[in-house]
């Protein structure tokens, strides 16, 4: 029999995270305050512990992972690497593909490798209460299982249309503890503040980050902060756990190297966590298609500007370079609620600026198509956001066979869609559709960003 399955033991988990920002060929673009100036790291001390900010601002190569966080992580890692063999005999591809298994975790997804990381380095700090947003509701349960596991109290910010569309990620949340809302809500001025304008909204990251922050700087204990899913630097950097793994269990699998690698995008953070250990040898020479794939009705990385913009609707974070349909900007309702971002990491920008990587756009319904495909070869119930990793991976997969290549591609199984399972529903009821963004509501969102700094590298 052939291996399905390439596993490490535990004494093989990485015990270093790796720091893209140390190998880029330029040096990524600072964030500024609202003066236009780069901002010190003690701006950002009412929203994060020092602790975080360390590792935010810094450009060594290697981080050491704490002992109290790989204990926790063993719970689930070393995360196993399949080889999608049914897939390929579907597809009739001599491509060979790979996927990393990141749904093994207790709330099913990549979330909890960086929430076990900041609950642990808000302990650290004295930190009691810790905030933040959730769109899909898998950062929310991520991070709630990890305050859970130091005594930290969570309270989570829910995006309204996936607050509705999955109930039982809230109820996951109140097990592990955590506290779950709707937003925008009537807890954060922010939140009266769009309700008031419309009451029908159905909520985005960018208003939902905004409330979780504004939560967090307004506790005059000074013993809440917030906590970021996605999009910043330490965030993607303890994502790096998955890339560092998937190199050593390719050369288990008897790979020599990989050619293709892919990761669905929202903020950024699982792709990064796969692709960025890849990309240090990208960038020492290694031939390799780094791909990014997004929604086509949240085109960030493939049609917005890069440009300097506010992570959130409020204007309460610093203005970030990254790729930005404007800070304003609400999404479509599509299922893939982890993708309705208006920006992008900036790390990710960074890259697709500098040729490093290539984003690309896959409608709904292809996405859903992919996911039942592998459902039906794999087993295995994909998120919808994951959805998009899969689309990518057979196009990818099919271009192979078109051009009689054995290439070898890498996508990371960001997480399990078995709490999503109402978009699949509506997916074979034939009740979903394609929203590619027009043209005009793009021009008139991005618009917005006239007034920042240009972002240039
Ligand atoms: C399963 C899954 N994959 C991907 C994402 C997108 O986030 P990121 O781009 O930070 O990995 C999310 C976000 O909620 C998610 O839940």
């Amino acid at each position: 029999m052939e291996p399905t399955k390439y596993l490490l033991d535990e004494k093989e988990m990485p015990r270093e995270w790796y720091n893209l920002a140390a190998d880029l060929p330029k040096a990524p673009l600072p964030p500024l305050g609202p003066d236009g100036n780069p901002i010190s790291p003690d701006m950002l001390a009412p929203v994060f512990p020092m602790n975080i900010i360390e590792q935010e601002v810094s450009a060594e190569r290697w981080i050491k992972i704490p002992e109290e966080v790989l204990e926790i992580l063993s719970i689930w890692r070393p995360a196993p690497l399949y080889r999608a063999r049914r897939l390929e005999k579907m597809l009739g591809t001599p491509a060979r593909i790979y996927f990393k298994n990141e749904g093994v975790s207790p709330p099913g997804s990549h979330k909890p490798n960086t929430a076990v990381a900041q609950a642990y380095y808000n302990k650290e700090f004295g930190i009691k209460r810790i905030t933040t947003e959730t769109g899909a509701g898998q950062w929310g349960s991520a991070l709630s299982f990890a305050c859970s596991l130091f005594g930290l109290e969570c309270k989570v910010y829910m995006v309204r249309i996936s607050f509705e569309q999955k109930p039982f990620r809230r109820l996951m949340m109140e097990t592990w503890g955590g506290k779950c809302i709707p937003s925008p809500s009537e807890e954060t001025e922010t939140g009266r503040k769009i309700l008031a304008q419309d009451p029908d909204t159905p909520g985005s990251l960018g208003i939902a980050i905004s409330e979780a922050v504004e939560d967090a700087v307004t506790d005059t204990s000074g013993k809440t902060r917030y906590s970021l899913g996605s999009v910043l630097n330490h965030v993607l950097l303890h994502q790096t756990i998955i890339g560092l793994e998937t190199k050593k269990q390719l050369k288990l699998a008897g790979e020599k190297k990989a050619d293709v690698i892919i990761g669905c995008t929202g903020g950024g953070s699982n792709f990064a966590g796969l692709a960025f250990p890849f990309l240090a040898d990208k960038i020492a020479g290694q031939e390799m298609d780094v791909i990014p794939v997004e929604p086509t009705s949240c085109p960030t990385m493939t049609r917005a500007p890069f440009s300097y913009d506010h992570g959130d609707t409020a204007e309460m974070t610093p203005l970030l370079a990254m790729h930005s349909l404007g800070h304003s900007f609400v999404p479509p309702p599509i299922h893939a609620g982890g993708l309705r971002y208006h920006g992008v990491a900036p790390l990710i920008s960074h890259a697709i600026e500098t040729g490093l990587i290539t984003p690309r756009a896959i409608d709904q319904l292809e996405c859903y198509q992919a996911a039942v495909d592998f459902a039906r070869t794999e087993g295995f119930i994909s998120a919808p956001e994951t959805s998009h990793a899969i689309a990518a991976t057979i196009q990818e997969a099919k271009k192979a066979k078109e051009e009689g290549k054995e290439k070898v591609i890498v996508f990371n199984w960001s997480g399990h869609g078995l709490m999503d399972l109402k978009g699949y529903h509506a997916f074979f009821a034939g009740h979903l559709d394609n929203y590619p963004l027009p043209e005009d509501v793009l021009q008139k969102s991005v618009a917005s960003l006239k007034k920042y700094p240009k972002a240039q590298l």
